[in-house]
């Protein structure tokens, strides 16, 4: 089984890239099912997760050309070409979509092309239960007819299928990305008006909404939390670059504070960062937008402690947690994280707390008690953030960590062991 290797207390110097953002690149990649022509997305990341959303779209008759794309992280095929002349199967299944719960975006191309889809319900995954009432709410908003059949959601137009889904208003009580995402795209094709109200504004709905409207998509209000979509009848291809992982560059940025370091993380917006760079200058991790990139510089020996509370965009990203708490174990005093979005994502504390870590979890807040000093140690990546937490831990760590269970790693991280260890890590991949 393949592990990473790090042995911590280098500074990190130099230049990292910052690869398309996963997160934008799957829904990105769904709208191939909105269309008969062709839809190209370059910066594509290398993932795992794109290569699993590549066989749910092949069983539907997408013709893809990612022959290299999800072998392993790294592999590289920047452009994926995507065309799906027509739909040959409305049928997702569980073997595929209990892989990766974003399948579910399929459910809502699916329905406002063909007027029929059978998606499989992804189940529960590691960190909470994750319903996904929400994306079925609006689509019975907007016409559709939707039963729960043997662990599918079965779903179709008004007239058995044969009409066009209608444009509604969606008032999400809760802001979900994934459903923000499934509804844009559904209404798209639907006849008439479709408003949301409390939609998500995350950078990677707002990378959704610009590739549609460049297929002839009439929407307003993007990058709000209220949206207005005018159906067409019919969307045309395009070609279309995936916004670069706001994720994985926040990830950088704290390796940076957690080693005393300088990056240039190439391609990078501060802009996207949102409050994850204000709650790193008040650490003493200062971050600035240059050309081509963001500048990180860490400013003093220690981090200083600062508390955080997760929320939906703007407010500090779920998916920026974990790593964010490395941070505050080796900063100096005190920092009280809490996790509004996901019920069960402290996993990384138990193996944080392994390499000498002063963490107390309860319910959805965690204290953390900054040390001086953590220790290299055998730790299991539980899920794709977290690992991502405990490779931070490792660079900071006195001696060695070695990270088993990554296959979580690859499945949202490009290449991290070469990236890291290009700027100064001591990183290794062992299979
Ligand atoms: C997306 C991201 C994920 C990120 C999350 C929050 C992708 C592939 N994944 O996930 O990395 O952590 O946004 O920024 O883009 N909820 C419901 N009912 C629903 C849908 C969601 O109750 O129908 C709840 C969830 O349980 C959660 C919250 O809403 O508490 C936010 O979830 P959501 O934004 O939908 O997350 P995802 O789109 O699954």
């Amino acid at each position: 089984m393949a592990e990473i290797v790090v042995s911590g207390g280098q500074r990190l110097n130099g230049e990292i890239p910052v690869s398309g953002a996963k997160n934008a690149a799957l829904p990105l990649m769904a709208v191939t099912l909105l269309t008969s022509e062709p839809v190209t997305l370059t910066n594509c990341p290398d993932l795992y997760d794109i290569g699993t959303l590549t066989n749910v779209l092949r069983g539907h008759g997408a013709e893809i050309d990612a022959s290299r794309i999800g072998e392993g992280a790294g592999s590289g095929l920047p452009v994926l070409h995507m065309h799906t002349p027509e739909i040959k199967s409305i049928v997702a299944p569980y073997d595929l979509v209990s892989q990766m719960r974003a399948s579910i975006l399929v459910l809502g191309p699916l329905l406002a092309r063909e007027g029929k889809a059978e998606v499989s319900l992804p189940g529960g995954c590691a960190i909470g239960s994750r319903p996904v009432d929400l994306h079925l709410m609006g689509l019975e908003a907007m016409g559709a007819t939707i039963a729960l059949r043997d662990g599918y959601v079965v779903a179709e137009t008004p007239q058995g299928g044969k009409g066009r889904l209608q444009g509604a208003k969606i008032n999400f009580p809760k802001v979900s990305v994934g459903a923000t995402e499934n509804l844009v795209m559904a209404a798209t094709l639907a006849e008439g008006r479709t408003e949301m109200f409390n939609a998500a504004q995350e950078p990677e709905v707002v990378d959704l909404c610009h590739c549609l409207i460049s297929m002839g998509a009439e929407i307003s209000g993007v990058g709000t939390s209220h949206l207005i979509i005018d159906g067409v009848d019919r969307l045309s291809g395009t070609q279309h670059q995936v916004v670069a992982d706001r994720i994985e560059a926040g990830t950088f940025a704290v390796a940076a504070g957690m080693t005393g370091g300088e990056l240039i993380l190439k391609n990078g917006k501060l802009e996207h960062l949102g409050s994850l760079a204000t709650v790193l200058e008040a650490s003493g991790v200062v971050c600035t937008q240059v050309a081509g990139g963001i500048h990180v510089v860490s400013t003093q020996e220690r981090p200083n402690s600062v508390n955080v509370t997760t929320e939906p965009y703007p407010g500090f990203p779920t998916d920026l947690q974990a790593q964010t708490m490395s941070l505050m174990v080796v900063a100096r005093g005190m920092a009280v994280l809490t996790e509004t979005i996901f019920e069960n994502r402290y996993m990384h504390v138990p193996e944080l707390i392994r390499m000498g870590a002063n963490i107390e979890v309860d319910g959805r807040v965690a204290v953390v008690r900054g040390v001086e000093k953590l220790f290299g140690a055998p730790v299991m990546a539980t899920d794709l953030r977290a690992s991502a937490s405990l490779i931070l831990a490792g660079l900071a760590a006195e001696g060695e960590t070695r990270l088993s269970d990554i296959h979580h790693l690859d499945r949202g991280y490009e290449r991290i062991e070469a990236k890291l260890s290009a700027v100064g890590a001591t990183i290794e991949r062992q299979e």
